[in-house]
């Protein structure tokens, strides 16, 4: 959702040019952050060297005077080097009395690895002593140097750390964000600031996570590294390095050996936690707009989806349902609670579901029991005084719970069980935990909590910025991050604030957004002991993945935004949170029908395909024009179809890593044209979907690699020579190909997921020049945490098909009832398993569909044909 007037305002103020808070910003920038190669700063000397079974530490000691760049300089570090899994390296830098911040084990908790002698590792670690820089580390994977900070004096004061690595000339990293930005990110000129904000989805920002895994891709290989820490910071890339600037903590890195995309996202998963599983039904259309006005008009959304014939699996609500944008109620009059209880029974008759919005914030007034039992369980941040800390969110002043206090949690799960009780809904959306304030600092302190006017309220023009205690480090650190507000504690909870753990807000604030969503997690696992929750986070952090879902937030109606949509997606393949999309349509500003149209065309293959619009915005549900309905229609049909290979590839995902969501560059890693294509998107490794992403086109020009490649509506082929093609895309049409030498499993697509789970099972098998094709099915209730399960292994060569039990005791009940063999042609006969079988056979652009088979999934099979 979710920012209103307000932020609407002041985004579009920044969009068409400065106003003075974004001058006044610069000013402090350039004025704080005068990042001169003027200061040197000595380094450091390394000493003290003692072997461990799996590596080795040491002993830093600063090389000269304290150059003091941005802070105090540690003198004495402690460096440990540990071959944590054969390609995953840690290299830990901290200081030796152990007084800078970490993340508690207990917020992440990081997989050990087993730890490996470092000759069976694929990855090798060097320091070295430069003169004029002191210690630097290299770190290889064969010839190839992946991480290199020699000739740049490692930094580390209490405020401010920096590490800097050499890279290749123009290389070619992903990652880094969360930041709306083309997904190969510029090596010249990028910084990308890890600081979280709830704020539009303006180009190339800091928004609303914090993800500092890069991957880098070299000769056909990739790497990545991850910086496990929870300040602010800067990743620069220029001058052909990369550089951490941090603001505190230590310098705890990761290396990941990869060498392909998948392996280090599969080892980065592996670290910080794969993703959650989730219910089959998310895979569904999801439907939302700010500004429903009543519970009844969301019924006649939903009435008037299943008249457009378009499939809707979820209805959902955002702030408007609660009672003066309170958390846990619901307006009496608009959205009253038997309506809505009426409303969630029949979505539930027909199979659909619903899903509402939560904040963090909760009103600050002793009248409202969740704040009163809150505060009698002392769960939300303090001020320095000891006194609540309270901002301003939908509801008013509010305060924060914070998460690291000894009774959030149960608190928490306290007040979500009694809405659950109340209205028990499919799952959750939990917005605005950055965490967003719509005020600076502890604004409601000594006011009376009635002095904010009721919700909606205007605040425009925005005061002038206050004037702040510049000496007081926590709320202006030496060096300025490149945070786009005035300060760090703008529009957010104030770095001073305090957490029960002791903590300043300062060191933990990009940690919010996933501690509310573990805390929720760990509700729901509860609340409902063996049901997959289904949770949506605006914020997230390393590691978030194992808990919830993601959207993009608030994305604009535009072209460019359409297009900038598939690089968040594959940004977030990488952070290890595969099931995200973008909300379709745009959510800021009008769509127009050709836009919306073209978006659902895209939409419909995110993971998570949600189209949702902001208060102000004209109407887009899919049915309110004829060409958008169409388009939806048809496009939203593919997504159903193939629903059992979203869910296969998902599955991988949970055990794996690997994105739903992918590049071509993941699979064609050695296509160098491929390196920045963010218009086109595979959906896992066999799917290939060529969007239209600009106004007016009726085709679109997309790269096809070596191989063949099938038209998903026609079978026509297209052979693809690692060049562009150009393709007819009228306005209702997307192009999607299946990739040659893959079977690709589907259903019949019908109005809900769970309608589609019901058909019989379809095997697309698409040859390729060898006549050769393979691929994977997985089959679990979709529902449950101790469900039997099922994998299937499909191998095509020699005109058979081999279908294989891999493991797994899920009783499939559908049968097999047909195979579209594409690029197979001078078919007439159909033997199972040696014996004869009367199948029918059609044969269509060079392909043959055989129909009326009746194959158990359940059973080693061969199907031969001649
Ligand atoms: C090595 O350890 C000794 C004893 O702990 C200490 O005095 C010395 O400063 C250390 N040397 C280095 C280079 O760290
Ligand atoms: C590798 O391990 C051996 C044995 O522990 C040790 O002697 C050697 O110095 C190590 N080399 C590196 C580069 O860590
Ligand atoms: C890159 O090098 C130029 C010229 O030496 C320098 O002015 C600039 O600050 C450098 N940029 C970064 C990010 O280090
Ligand atoms: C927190 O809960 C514990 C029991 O779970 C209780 O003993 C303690 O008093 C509570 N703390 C506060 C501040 O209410
Ligand atoms: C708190 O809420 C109550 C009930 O809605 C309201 O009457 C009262 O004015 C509020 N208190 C303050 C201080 O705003
Ligand atoms: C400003 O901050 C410094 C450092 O925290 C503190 O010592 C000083 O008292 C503050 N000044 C005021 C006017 O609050
Ligand atoms: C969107 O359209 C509405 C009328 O439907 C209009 O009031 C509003 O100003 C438009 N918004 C923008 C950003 O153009
Ligand atoms: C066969 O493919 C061509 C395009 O190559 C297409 O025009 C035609 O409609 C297709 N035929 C069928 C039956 O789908
Ligand atoms: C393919 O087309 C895109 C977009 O028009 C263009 O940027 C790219 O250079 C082309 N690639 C090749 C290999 O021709
Ligand atoms: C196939 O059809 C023929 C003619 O209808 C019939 O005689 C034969 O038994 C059928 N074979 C099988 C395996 O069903
Ligand atoms: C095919 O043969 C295998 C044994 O090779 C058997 O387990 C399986 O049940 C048979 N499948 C069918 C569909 O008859």
């Amino acid at each position: 959702m979710v920012m209103r007037t307000l932020l609407c305002l002041c985004a579009i103020a920044l969009w068409t040019g400065p106003r003075s808070a974004a001058a006044t910003r610069q000013a402090v920038l350039s004025a704080q952050a005068p990042h001169t190669q003027s200061v040197t700063c000595p380094g450091y000397v390394a000493g003290n060297v003692s072997q461990t079974g799996d590596g080795f530490t040491a002993e830093l000691t600063l090389a000269g005077p304290p150059c003091a760049l941005y802070g105090r300089d540690i003198k004495r570090l402690e460096l440990g080097v540990r071959f944590d899994t054969k390609n995953r390296l840690h290299v830990h830098i901290k200081d030796s009395d152990g007084q800078q911040f970490q993340i508690p084990h207990g917020v992440i908790a990081l997989d050990p690895g087993y730890g490996v002698r470092n000759a069976s590792s694929s990855l090798w670690f060097d320091y070295f002593h430069d003169d004029s820089s002191g210690f630097g580390f290299r770190v290889s994977r064969g010839d190839q140097v992946i991480f290199d900070t020699v000739g740049h004096p490692l930094i580390f004061e209490d405020q401010y750390i920096e590490v800097t690595s050499n890279l290749p000339a123009n290389a070619n990293i992903y990652g880094m964000g969360e930041s709306p930005d083309f997904f190969r990110r510029n090596p010249a000129n990028t910084i990308k600031t890890l600081w979280n904000r709830g704020s539009p989805d303006l180009l190339q920002q800091n928004v609303y996570g914090s993800h500092s895994i890069y991957m880098e891709l070299r000769d056909g290989l990739f790497h990545g590294a991850y910086l496990h820490n929870s300040h602010g910071m800067d990743i620069v890339l220029a001058n052909s390095t990369i550089q951490y600037r941090v603001l505190g903590g230590t310098a705890d890195l990761y290396f990941f050996g990869g060498p392909s995309a998948l392996d280090v996202i599969d080892q980065y998963t592996e670290l910080v936690g794969r993703p959650s599983r989730i219910p089959y039904w998310a895979l569904g259309f999801h439907n939302c707009r700010y500004g429903y006005k009543s519970v009844y008009e969301v019924n006649s959304v939903i009435a008037k989806y299943s008249e457009a014939n378009i499939p809707l699996e979820v209805a959902w609500t955002d702030i408007d349902y609660m009672d003066r944008t309170r958390d846990f109620t619901f307006d009496p009059v608009n959205f009253p609670l038997a309506e809505m209880q009426k409303q969630l029974a029949y979505l539930h008759e027909r199979g659909q579901k619903m899903v509402l919005i939560t904040d963090p914030a909760i009103l600050y007034n002793s009248s409202y029991e969740v704040y009163a039992r809150g505060h009698a369980k002392d769960v939300f941040i303090k001020n320095t005084d000891g006194s609540e800390f309270i901002g301003q969110v939908w509801p008013g002043y509010t305060v924060f719970p914070d998460w690291f206090a000894h009774n959030t949690s149960s608190w928490w799960s306290g007040e979500l069980k009694r809405y659950f009780d109340q209205l028990p809904i499919d799952g959750m959306w939990i917005d605005m935990n950055e965490a967003a304030s719509f005020c600076t600092g502890s604004c409601g302190t000594g006011k009376s909590a009635g002095s904010v006017p009721p919700y909606p309220w205007t605040l425009d023009p925005q005061p002038p910025h206050r004037i702040i205690n510049s000496s007081d480090t926590l709320l202006v650190p030496p060096y300025a991050i490149h945070n786009r507000e005035v300060e760090l504690s703008d529009l957010t909870i104030e770095t001073t604030a305090k957490h029960a753990n002791g903590a300043s807000e300062y060191h933990v604030h990009n940690l919010y957004g996933h501690m509310e969503s573990r805390a929720t997690h760990d509700f729901l696992v509860n609340y409902r002991p063996n049901q997959r929750p289904f949770i949506l986070s605006r914020s997230t952090f390393a590691g978030s993945g194992a808990y919830v879902s993601h959207w993009t937030g608030d994305n604009s109606a535009t072209w460019q935004d359409l297009h900038i949509s598939i690089a968040s997606v594959f940004d977030f393949g990488i952070f290890g949170i595969p099931m995200v999309g973008a909300d379709i349509c745009g959510f800021f500003g009008n769509t127009t029908e050709e836009l919306c149209a073209r978006w659902i065309e895209v939409g419909a293959f995110y993971p998570f395909s949600r189209v949702h619009s902001a208060l102000a915005s004209t109407p887009q549900e899919l049915y309110r024009w004829e060409t958008v309905a169409e388009a939806g229609r048809r496009a939203l049909r593919v997504r159903y179809a193939l629903l059992p290979y979203f869910y296969t590839s998902y599955q991988r995902s949970v055990e794996n890593g690997w994105p739903v969501a992918r590049p071509l560059l993941f699979e064609f890693p050695r296509i160098p044209a491929v390196a920045d294509n963010d218009r086109q998107l595979l959906v896992g490794d066999s799917i290939l979907v060529s969007p239209v992403l600009a106004e007016g086109a009726t085709s679109v020009v997309a790269l096809f690699p070596a191989g063949l490649w099938y038209d998903w509506y026609d079978y026509s082929v297209i052979k693809g020579v690692n060049g562009n093609v150009t393709l007819s895309a009228p306005l209702e049409h997307v192009n999607v190909h299946v990739r040659g030498g893959k079977i690709v499993p589907t259903q019949e697509p019908a109005m809900t997921t769970a309608d589609s789970r019901k058909g019989d099972f379809e095997f697309i098998v698409a040859v390729d020049e060898h006549g050769a094709a393979a691929g994977e099915l997985y089959v679990d209730d979709g529902e449950t945490f101790d469900t039997a399960s099922r994998w299937i292994q499909l191998g095509y060569a020699g005109k058979a098909l081999r279908i294989r039990q891999r493991s797994g005791k899920f009783k499939i009940i559908q049968p097999l009832s047909k195979l579209v063999l594409l690029g197979v042609t001078g078919i007439s006969k159909v033997v199972v398993n040696g014996s004869g079988i009367n199948a029918s056979l059609k044969a269509v652009n060079g392909s043959t569909i055989v129909t009326d088979l009746d194959i158990d999934l359940n059973v080693e099979t061969l199907i031969a044909f001649s």
